[in-house]
């Protein structure tokens, strides 16, 4: 019995634990501030700084978000340590991002090689979805591998350069059918392949949130099923013990193991300066 309770625990804890990496963070934290009118350029459409798209983007790695620091002088954004080595922060468009970033402060950059250097694998763009609200500026995608470095004034040029959104995704079967019917009328005006490829991306996108939410659904579930197993084994134990009866509200408190699961959240560090 012990040891069954055992590997519930650690069943429940390892399902709770999936059940946090799969939310999507979108919210900016930034104590960086711009203050070169010169990369001005670099702000996106919706008046906020490549800090603040870079906290954005990098926040989708991190059950907290992800708070980029303001760079003291002399300094510049190293890339992530091996245990930030995710691809949330392995990719040329947040590196881009981080460059304009520094550069915006009056600061320098790394390298490409640098910034990468503890990465396995790297991406040449933005690996995960994009969160909702984020607006990610065209420049932030140009090549920065075949340079080594972020070049500024090749991302100026670049600064009207179409900006890339999250992909709308229809929540409810109602929605679908209607975005279904609107397509249907679109195809026969408008281009068929630029259509085709938005739908396959909604598509699969749809089919992960489905798959997510059965995830996390039966996540639930099984913690529910863990955490009534553990109340009834605490509460036959105590009953044995002394006889009385447990108050529901003084069991169902120990019974819950709260300490455990705040424990699982995720460390929220902010990339190391030199
Ligand atoms: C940017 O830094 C340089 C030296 O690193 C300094 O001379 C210049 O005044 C700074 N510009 C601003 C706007 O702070
Ligand atoms: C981008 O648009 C702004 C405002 O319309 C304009 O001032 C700027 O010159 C444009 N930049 C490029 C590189 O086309």
């Amino acid at each position: 019995m012990v040891s069954r309770l055992g590997f519930c625990r650690a069943t429940c804890l390892s399902f709770l634990a999936a059940s946090f990496l799969y939310q999507e963070v979108s919210a900016q934290s930034t104590d960086a501030t711009c203050i070169l009118s010169s990369l001005g350029w670099s702000f996106n459409s919706h008046k906020e700084s490549p800090c603040q798209v870079a906290s954005s983007l990098i926040g989708v790695c991190y059950n907290t978000g992800y708070n980029v620091p303001s760079l003291p002088e002399q300094n510049h954004y190293l890339g992530p340590s091996i245990d930030d080595s995710n691809p949330c922060q392995c990719n040329t468009v947040v590196y881009s991002l981080m460059s304009a970033c520094g550069l915006c402060q009056n600061r320098t950059i790394a390298s490409w090689n640098e910034w990468s250097a503890n990465c396995a694998l790297v991406y040449t763009s933005y690996p995960e979805p994009i969160p909702s609200g984020t607006v990610v500026p065209g420049w932030a995608y140009l090549d920065v591998k075949s340079q080594g470095t972020f070049n500024a004034a090749l991302a100026q040029q670049d600064a009207n350069a179409t900006e890339s959104t999250a992909i709308p995704v229809p929540t409810s079967t109602s929605s679908s059918t209607s975005s279904t019917s609107s397509e249907t009328s679109t195809t026969s005006s408008a281009a068929p392949t630029v259509i085709s490829t938005a739908d396959a991306a909604l598509a699969a996108d749809d089919r992960r949130n489905k798959i997510g939410g059965g995830i996390v659904g039966g996540v639930l579930g099984l913690f529910g099923l863990c955490a009534l197993l553990i109340w009834l084994r605490r509460r036959r134990k105590t009953a044995q013990k002394n006889q009385l009866l447990p108050t529901v509200s003084e069991d169902s408190k120990e019974a819950l193991p709260t300490i455990e699961i705040s424990s699982v959240s995720y460390a929220h560090q902010s990339p190391s300066s030199v």
